[in-house]
């Protein structure tokens, strides 16, 4: 498998970018977060107190919460221009009783505990972004109370995507930057945790890590 190509950004910055990624978001919605919403549900998490890690512009904090009225996100990101843009989504669909956004990097271990327990972490396509995955997943993995859940879903770094001769783009430079299944058991493993699911997903450049505590 070709060698990972780390983001060159780590955080998604700029007021300009940030409302664009959320125009993208909103336009394919349906296809970027479908499926992850039946996922969620068939993961039948015990309680409604939820953590969305990398939660970009809220447009998925915005779907789970209004597909799910008994339950209440608690979404971070690193970007606090990101943040500007959720804050004023979140305000538009009129859900800011039970989505808030908090600006901070998930590597952050003290403001990572300083927001409590929840039933359900969650992440969507922001684990490749990670300069540190391993501190993250650690930070995240302190934060899921007892009979909770983890659950990261994102990219796979697949070969057919990989060496497609396209520069400059988004996409193809996170498949690149994406983890490949070995690499994910190896960081669950130095954090000490051996039963990780990780499950391939259709379309088959998508994956999920479930842990269950
Ligand atoms: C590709 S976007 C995905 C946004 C959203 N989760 C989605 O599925 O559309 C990745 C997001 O993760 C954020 N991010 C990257 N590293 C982070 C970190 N260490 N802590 C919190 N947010 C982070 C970036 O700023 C960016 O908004």
């Amino acid at each position: 498998m070709p060698k990972r190509i780390e983001s060159q950004e780590e955080a998604i910055s700029g007021i300009e970018n940030a409302q664009q990624y959320a125009e993208m978001a909103k336009k394919s919605a349906k296809m970027m977060y479908g499926s992850f919403l039946k996922h969620i549900k068939s993961l039948d998490v015990k309680g409604g107190e939820y953590l969305e890690v990398g939660a970009g512009p809220g447009i998925l904090a915005a779907m789970i919460a209004e597909d799910n009225p008994d339950v209440y996100i608690t979404a971070v990101e690193i970007s606090s221009d990101m943040v500007t843009v959720a804050r004023e989504y979140i305000e538009e669909r009129e859900l800011e009783d039970r989505v808030r956004f908090v600006a901070l990097d998930a590597a952050d271990e003290v403001m990572m505990e300083e927001l409590g327990e929840f039933d359900l972490v969650y992440s969507t396509l922001a684990m490749h972004h990670w300069k540190d995955p391993e501190k993250v997943i650690s930070n995240l993995l302190k934060v899921v109370g007892d009979g909770g859940v983890l659950f990261i879903h994102d990219l796979r770094r697949v070969w057919w995507l990989y060496y497609l001769p396209l520069h400059n783009s988004g996409f193809i430079d996170s498949i690149r930057a994406a983890y490949m299944p070995d690499e994910i058991k190896t960081i669950f493993q130095r954090l000490g945790i051996n039963r990780c699911e990780i499950k391939r997903r259709f379309p088959y450049f998508m994956q999920s890590i479930i842990v269950r505590k």
